[in-house]
């Protein structure tokens, strides 16, 4: 395994996930932050992650942290809840002290979890995720850790990455899938008054799910959420910070065909960009 003890250089920040949903997370972290230099890596051929097991996700994560601190990466952002569910702590407490003991792996469930607590008035918070991410109860865990008085409720939502990944998240069919999870989401406990879009797909299915969400009920998206946790972390870590290269740029690598996911990203975008390919390994 190769190992990045000696490098000390600065490098771009990294943001992974299984496939596009990641690039959400980009987009706000680019907004707030457009003054670093950032690589986005997604693993588009080997998406969906969120119905693969706990072994699996974390081997393939932890072949796209490496793939990332060998391009320079110093800190990379885990944009994808079924990863952070499943494979940040493991390459935390086992792989980083080993081989990287200087750089750095973020996730996205600490910061929702973080700020959710601070919403809630019925404290009865919903979770719209992978079955991965459900069946984690990292949702669960990590926001009964920091406010015990919050009940957590989540409902696995299958159909919902391969809408938004078939770029299908505009089509009627995904008003029946939408409509049936978060029904089914709020049979569970009606006073539900927060819901966490769970997964950094979702934001694509924004409009259906305030469609289908009772009066009252907020949905939450990460991307801002994400992007302010980074800064702070940032402004906390002077150490990290200065090694984190400026420019403004973002170079994309994707384990599918180039041409297929400059097509959907630029979608997710709303602009054009360039990528290339590689293979994680
Ligand atoms: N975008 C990922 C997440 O936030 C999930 C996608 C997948 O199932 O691969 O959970």
């Amino acid at each position: 395994m190769p190992n990045f003890i000696a490098d000390h250089r600065p490098g771009p920040i990294g943001i992974f996930d299984s496939g596009y949903g990641g690039l959400t997370i980009l987009d706000e972290i680019r907004r707030l932050m457009p003054e670093y230099e950032y690589i986005y890596l997604g693993d588009n051929a080997r998406t969906p992650y969120g119905t693969r097991s706990f072994e699996v996700v974390y081997e393939f994560t932890r072949q796209a942290v490496l793939k990332l601190f060998a391009m320079g990466c110093r800190l990379v952002i885990l944009a994808c809840n079924t990863a952070s569910a499943k494979a940040l702590r493991t390459i935390q407490m086992r792989d980083l002290p080993v081989v990287a003991p200087d750089r750095r792996v973020l996730g996205v469930i600490r910061p929702t979890a973080e700020l959710v607590g601070n919403l809630t008035r019925t404290r009865k918070v919903g979770v719209l995720a992978t079955a991965g991410t459900i069946q984690s109860h990292s949702y669960k865990l990590e926001i009964c850790k920091l406010f015990p008085d919050v009940k957590v409720y989540g409902e696995a939502c299958p159909m919902w990455v391969p809408l938004v990944e078939n770029r299908e998240y505009d089509s009627p069919g995904a008003d029946y899938f939408v409509r049936k999870n978060i029904d089914a989401l709020m049979a569970q406990e009606p006073d539900i008054d927060t819901v966490i879009l769970g997964c950094t797909h979702y934001p694509l299915l924004l409009d259906k799910i305030r469609r289908y969400l009772p009066e009252g009920v907020t949905p939450l998206s990460q991307g801002a959420i994400v992007a302010e946790s980074l800064r702070d972390y940032l402004a906390r870590h002077p150490e990290m910070e200065t090694r984190c290269t400026r420019g403004g740029d973002c170079t994309f690598y994707t384990t599918e065909l180039p041409e297929k996911f400059v097509a959907s990203a630029s979608v997710f975008l709303q602009k054009k960009i360039t990528a290339s390919r590689v293979t994680l390994e």
